[in-house]
């Protein structure tokens, strides 16, 4: 199971700002949406809380959060472990992390890939922030005016996802972040 990080963060890694996203690009929701579409999305409940019309459709939604929670569509998992096993059960190939902050700092040590939106610009305000991922490798970068696509594999390669050797899938298409 490959376990994908997908986000859009500032030059300094800010990624929002009173649990909202600091950026809207189009392109960068295009992305989001045809990477994580018809596949299993992780999130963090206040993430979860940020979304305008709650979750994600034609997506499996699974919520983080440490309280017992019904939330319409989603399933609720106490840890991220219990979340990445409730993929397992089903033998999902490709799970998408979607943030935030807290969820992405756990994350990290656990991923395969990143597929991010790197946004060339700082915020004037920021309270949400990726964690460091200065040693990971660039394996595809795609550069835009304002912002890039990159996908990025782990410093310990034996963590490479099953599919990274192949470019033509479709995760390698820079096609990329929370959008419907
Ligand atoms: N730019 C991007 O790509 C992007 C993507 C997503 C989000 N964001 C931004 O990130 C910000 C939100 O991030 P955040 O760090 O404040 O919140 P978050 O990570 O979305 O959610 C944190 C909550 O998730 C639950 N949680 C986290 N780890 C858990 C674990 N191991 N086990 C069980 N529950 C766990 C807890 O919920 P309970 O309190 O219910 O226990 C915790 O309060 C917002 O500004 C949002 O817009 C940006």
């Amino acid at each position: 199971m490959n376990i994908n990080i997908i986000a859009a963060i500032a030059e300094n890694r800010a990624i929002g700002y009173k649990n909202r996203l600091l950026y809207s690009i189009s392109e960068d929701m295009q992305r989001f949406k045809a990477l994580t579409t018809g596949h299993t999305i992780i999130m963090g409940r206040k993430t979860f809380e940020s979304l305008p019309h709650g979750a994600l459709p034609h997506r499996r939604n699974i919520v983080l959060s440490r309280k017992s929670r019904l939330l319409d569509g989603c399933e609720v998992a106490n840890s991220l472990d219990e979340a990445l096993q409730l993929c397992k059960v089903y033998n999902e190939k490709e799970v998408f992390i979607i943030g935030g902050a807290e969820v992405y700092r756990q994350a990290i040590g656990k991923a395969n890939r990143l597929y991010l939106t790197e946004i060339k610009s700082v915020p004037d305000k920021a309270d949400s922030y990726f964690p460091d991922y200065s040693k990971w490798k660039i394996i595809h970068k795609e550069d835009h005016t304002t912002y890039s696509f990159s996908e990025l594999i782990p410093p310990d390669t034996s963590k490479t996802s099953e599919s990274s050797s192949s470019s033509s899938d479709s995760h390698s298409k820079g096609r990329s972040t929370i959008g419907s």
